[in-house]
Parts: C-alpha cells; sequence; structure tokens
C-alpha cells in the first residue's frame, strides 16, 4: 500500500508488474508476480484491487529447460571433443607410420646381437602402441570395424601381462591369475582386448596405489554361452555418485597429466563391437571387480594355430 500511495514505482496509485514471495498460512514461500491499483471514487480512496499470478508452474518450465541445456551443452562438448581426439589421433597416424617404416628398416639393418637392438624393440613395440591407441581413438569416435580372430580367452590375460613392462608397476601389487583351464575360446578382435585388459589393470593399479592384490580370473558362465574375465583390485573403490560417470568419455578423477578419461569409455566401446558387455560387478572400500563379457565361440574347425608368430 505504501508504494501504491507514493508513486515511487510509477504512477501513483498503480503498481506495475512487481516480483514478490508471498507467504501461505502453512509457511510456503510462493513467487508471484503481482499488479495492484487503488480504486478512487471521487478523490477518495475506496478499495484496492490486486492480480496475483502464480510462479511456481513458470519456474518449473524455466528449470527444465535450463537443465535440458545444460545437458545438450554437454553431449556437444562431449561429440567435439571426440572430434578433436580423432583429429589429432589422425594427425599422429602419418608421423607414427614413418617412425614404424625407419625403424623396422633400421632394425632389419643391424647386425644380430647387436646392444642397440633391445632398445630399438622397445621403440617399436611402443610406436605399435601407440598405433593402436590411435586406432582405439578413431574406432571411438568413428567405429571401425573390428578385426576377428578365434583365440583361447587366456591369451588376452598371459599377453597384456607381458605387454605392461613398467616392472616398477608391480613391485608391491601381488597378482594372482585364476585362468580356467577348458581352453575357452573367443572371436574377437585380440589387439583391441589387450588394449581393454590393460586399461583395467593400470586402473586397479591407480585405484591400489601400486599397492596390494590384483585377480585375473576367466571362467564359463554356466548354461549362458557367456565367457568372462574379471580384474579384482583391493583398492578404495569408486564412490557412489561417480558410478554413473565412469564409462564417460574424459571423466577421470586423477590429476591432470595422469589420466585422460578415455580407458574406460574406449573399453565399453570395444566391447560393445566385439559383442561383449563391460560392467562393474561389485565396488566398495574393500576394492572394486570389473566385468567383461563375451559370448563364448563353439565352432572350433576355423581354428587354426598360427604359426607365424
Ligand atoms: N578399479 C578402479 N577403482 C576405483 N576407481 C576406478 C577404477 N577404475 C576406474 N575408476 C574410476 O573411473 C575413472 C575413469 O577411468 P578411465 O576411463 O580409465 O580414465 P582414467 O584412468 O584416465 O582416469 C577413473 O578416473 C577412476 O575415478
Ligand atoms: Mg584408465
Amino acid at each position: 500500500m505504501k508504494n501504491l500511495r507514493d508513486g515511487n514505482y510509477g504512477e501513483e496509485g498503480k503498481l506495475p508488474i512487481t516480483k514478490v514471495n508471498i507467504l501461505t498460512k502453512e509457511k510456503q514461500e510462493i513467487p508471484v508476480e503481482m499488479t495492484a491499483a487503488i480504486i478512487y471514487e471521487e478523490g477518495n480512496e475506496t478499495a484496492t484491487a490486486a492480480i496475483f499470478n502464480d510462479l511456481r508452474e513458470k519456474y518449473a518450465v524455466q528449470k527444465k529447460l535450463e537443465d535440458a541445456e545444460t545437458q545438450l551443452f554437454q553431449s556437444e562438448k562431449l561429440a567435439s571433443l571426440g572430434r578433436l581426439a580423432a583429429g589429432v589421433a589422425h594427425e599422429i597416424n602419418n608421423p607414427l607410420t614413418s617412425i614404424l617404416l625407419y625403424g623396422n628398416l633400421m632394425h632389419e639393418k643391424l647386425e644380430e646381437n647387436h646392444p642397440l637392438e633391445e632398445n630399438l624393440k622397445y621403440i617399436l613395440e611402443d610406436a605399435v602402441r601407440c598405433q593402436e591407441i590411435v586406432k582405439n581413438l578413431l574406432a571411438y569416435s568413428r567405429q571401425t570395424r573390428p578385426t576377428r580372430d578365434i583365440f583361447y580367452l587366456n591369451d588376452i590375460v598371459t599377453e597384456s601381462l607381458r605387454l605392461i613392462r613398467d616392472q616398477k608397476l608391480f613391485m608391491n601389487v601381488k597378482v594372482i591369475k585364476a585362468l580356467d583351464d577348458n581352453r575357452i575360446l573367443v572371436n574377437a578382435d585380440k589387439n583391441q582386448l589387450c588394449q581393454v585388459l590393460i586399461n583395467l589393470i593400470i586402473n586397479a593399479f591407480d585405484a591400489m596405489e601400486s599397492r596390494g592384490t590384483l585377480t585375473l580370473r576367466t571362467y564359463r558362465e554356466p548354461g549362458s554361452g557367456k565367457v568372462l574375465l574379471e580384474v579384482s583390485d583391493t583398492g578404495g573403490g569408486i564412490p557412489q555418485e561417480n558410478i554413473p560417470k565412469i564409462f564417460d568419455p574424459f571423466f577421470t578423477t586423477k590429476e591432470l597429466g595422469k589420466g585422460t578419461g578415455l580407458g574406460l569409455s574406449m573399453a565399453y566401446g570395444i566391447m560393445k563391437e566385439n559383442q561383449g558387455r563391460i560392467s562393474i560387478k561389485s565396488t566398495g572400500p574393500d576394492g572394486t571387480t570389473i566385468r567383461l563379457e563375451l559370448p563364448e565361440e563353439k565352432s572350433s574347425h576355423e581354428f587354426h594355430f598360427d604359426s607365424i608368430g
């Protein structure tokens, strides 16, 4: 009434649209938009009229719109980061090819048991690994077709462990291999699956801060036609609120320069391409088990031992 009368807010006797919160008897605050006017009769105030407009619904719609916008922004951000990663991967591919080409030429020219041979082999092996990473980045953003091979599930474990040459990692970690001895076969891209497993093993080491027990287990799930590879660590687990995010590209809780947040999202893409699945079997303060699932290869007639290597 004071505002209406002093005319500071517009014409005297009229209140332009004003936003206020009104309090109900139940002490609930309701945001409203109000206009009001004094009604005069022969110069005397006789009444006031006000219109209140409940803003709750409008605010709810606005909030929904804002949420949708943030989500859209998130997915656009992820898409453009994916494109950026793919672009970088593409650019790195050419110089890598030349590193491999000249490295291999050099390797051929070295006489046997040359003291530099071992170092050169490491360079070449790591260049091949870079090439695989680049391929995975491209696969993540562009869905390339994986190559297929029939091989023993256990091979993934032995080869991945062999590929992790940084023995410092293993210093205070006990590695338990609980491998099924039933010669389980799978039909998949072996390099890609090794890449997945290496990522899981490194995550496990990170979670254990290089101290604890790493268990790698393979087995056949009875009756389902599925075979499983599980990676268990004795680290601190994944906090509940992070569980829905860990497969998102670029989600990482590691310090800058340590994690890229691409490991699990690539693993997710690779498992899908190979008709498999990746999931968290369990996680808690005693550790985490990540589970890889693949269909078992039953027809072994296509299977032949690789005599080259
Ligand atoms: N075994 C694990 N134990 C605890 N947290 C994990 C484990 N594996 C993954 N995470 C969580 O998931 C996040 C994403 O993993 P990843 O995609 O491999 O990216 P990065 O390892 O580069 O951070 C990690 O930063 C970590 O927070
Ligand atoms: Mg990782």
